[in-house]
C-alpha cells in the first residue's frame, strides 16, 4: 500500500492507503482502503459513507486526491455548455441536488451561478458533513430515501420549485436505484434540465441495472430530450484502473407533466 496523507479542514491528519494488487475481482461496491485519522487506522469500503463523512477531510482525501475523480467537474462543465448553447441564464436554476453527500456538487452549482440549491441524500452523516464542510452552499438539505417519501416530504420537494436536477456519481451500485431516480425526477418542471452522471455498463445494452431501460423508456416516450452525453474516467478504481462514465445533460420535455 502506499499512503497518502491530507491535511484536513479539521486539522485532523487522514492517512489513505489502497491495498494495490490484490487478486480476483472486486466490483466497485466492494472497494475498500485503510483510513489512518490521528494514527488510528480502519479498514473502510468506499461505501461506507456514513463513516467517511464523519471524518473531516476523507471524502476528498479518497475519491479526490487519491482516486482522482473528476466528476462534479466534469457534469457541471457539460450542463455549463447546454445551457450557453440554448441562451439559458444560470441564475434561473433552482437545482435539486441528489445523492449531494458533502457538498460538492452543490458547490458547483453555486459556482455556476444557481438561485437555489438544495440537497437530497439518504443519509444523516450526509447532511452533517455538507453543514460542516460547505456551510451556507445549500439552502435545504432534505435525508429522505426517495423511494419511501412521505406527504410531507413531498410538499417540501415540491415548495422548492425545482427546474433542474443533478446526481452525481450517486445511480446504481447500491446507491440510488432506477426508482429513486425517477422519483427525483418528477420534481423537475417540464423544460427542466437534468444533469448526471452513471456508469457506462448501466447504459449499454447488457445493462442488467434497470437504468438503461429506464432511460431509453423516458427518451423514447418524449419525456426527455438528451442535449449532451459525455464518455469520461470518473476516477481510478482501488487498483488505479480507470473507471469509464458518461456524463449526460438533458431537458424534461413541455408538456410532459403527466407522463411521469
Ligand atoms: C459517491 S457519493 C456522491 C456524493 C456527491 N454527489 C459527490 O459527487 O461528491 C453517493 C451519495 O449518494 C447517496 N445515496 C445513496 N443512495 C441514496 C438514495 N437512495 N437516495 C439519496 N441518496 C443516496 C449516498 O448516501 C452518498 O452520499
Amino acid at each position: 500500500m502506499s499512503p497518502t496523507t491530507s491535511p484536513s479542514p479539521s486539522n485532523t491528519k487522514v492517512v489513505i492507503r489502497l491495498p494495490g494488487e490484490i487478486d480476483g475481482t472486486v466490483d466497485q461496491d466492494q472497494e475498500w482502503c485503510e483510513i489512518e485519522v490521528d494514527g488510528h487506522s480502519s479498514r473502510l469500503r468506499f461505501h461506507d459513507y456514513d463513516k467517511i463523512y464523519d471524518i473531516p477531510g476523507a471524502y476528498e482525501a479518497l475519491f479526490y486526491d487519491e482516486l482522482k475523480c473528476t466528476s462534479p467537474t466534469v457534469v457541471r462543465d457539460l450542463l455549463e455548455r447546454a445551457l450557453r448553447n440554448t441562451g439559458y441564464d444560470a441564475s434561473s436554476l433552482r437545482v435539486l441536488d441528489v445523492g449531494a453527500g458533502n457538498g460538492l456538487v452543490g458547490e458547483e452549482m453555486r459556482q455556476l451561478g444557481s438561485s437555489t440549491v438544495v440537497g437530497c441524500d439518504i443519509l444523516t452523516e450526509a447532511e452533517a458533513a455538507a453543514t460542516r464542510d460547505r456551510p451556507g452552499v445549500y439552502d435545504d438539505y432534505l435525508v429522505v430515501d426517495l423511494t419511501d417519501l412521505t406527504e410531507h416530504d413531498r410538499e417540501r420537494m415540491r415548495s422548492h420549485e425545482f427546474n433542474c436536477l443533478t446526481c452525481v456519481a450517486a445511480l446504481g451500485f447500491g446507491d440510488m436505484p432506477p426508482e429513486a431516480f425517477l422519483e427525483a425526477v418528477r420534481y423537475v418542471s417540464p423544460t427542466g434540465w437534468l444533469a448526471f452522471c452513471i456508469k457506462e455498463r448501466f447504459v449499454g445494452e447488457e445493462d442488467e441495472s434497470g437504468f438503461a431501460k429506464m432511460i431509453r423508456g423516458l427518451i423514447d416516450t418524449g419525456v426527455l430530450e438528451v442535449l449532451e452525453r459525455q464518455r469520461y474516467i470518473h476516477r481510478l478504481d482501488m487498483r488505479g484502473r480507470p473507471l469509464h462514465y458518461e456524463a449526460v445533460v438533458a431537458r424534461r420535455a413541455p408538456g410532459s407533466e403527466h407522463a411521469l
